[in-house]
């Protein structure tokens, strides 16, 4: 006998659970696979994995907003600094990146600022903090226009929540 309102019922896949019995929303890779599922149904359920869309703000206050992630990993959205390193008036400027297709994924983007001639690069890794929280943990690479090459770029860390 089935309960009416069960997920087998309702042909929806049964509620996973991890290791301590604890309700999981997302199935591994391996349980993806072992479904049998078709190229496009796993496209779709990596989006629901560490899934980029949204907004993100890092430590220095600046937020990005990825609004499109195609089912190859490419990705786009606008990046608005808190800070600069000149003294131009901050606009917000476009970005584009590649992301894996793996639980916790590894990623780059770049922003070529729209206020300055410079183009900054990041890369990094999607993962979740022990509270739950999406976060990128990432290193950047800022390059400017400079005469000699050596001055021309900084390199740090940001680290992104998703609010
Ligand atoms: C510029 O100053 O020419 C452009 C803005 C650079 C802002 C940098 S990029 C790395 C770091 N992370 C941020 O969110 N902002 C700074």
């Amino acid at each position: 006998m089935h309960d009416a309102n069960s997920a087998q019922h309702q042909n929806r896949p049964p509620l996973l659970r991890d290791d301590f019995g604890r309700p999981r929303a997302n199935p591994t890779l391996h349980e993806v696979l072992q479904r049998g599922l078709s190229q496009q149904q796993k496209d779709h359920l990596f989006l629901f994995k560490c899934n980029l869309m949204g907004t993100w703000t890092n430590e220095l206050g600046s937020n990005m907003t990825i609004s499109s992630v195609n089912s190859v990993g490419i990705f786009s959205g606008v990046y608005t600094t808190a800070v600069s390193a000149t003294n131009n008036t901050i606009v917000p400027s476009p970005l584009t990146g590649h992301v894996q297709k793996s639980d916790s994924p590894t990623l780059g983007f770049t922003v070529s600022w729209a206020f300055s001639a410079s183009t900054t690069s990041w890369a990094g890794q999607c993962y979740q903090d022990p509270e739950g929280r999406k976060i990128l943990a990432t290193m950047w690479l800022l390059r400017e226009e400079a005469e000699d090459s050596w001055k021309g770029t900084r390199v740090g860390q940001d680290v992104f929540f998703h609010v």
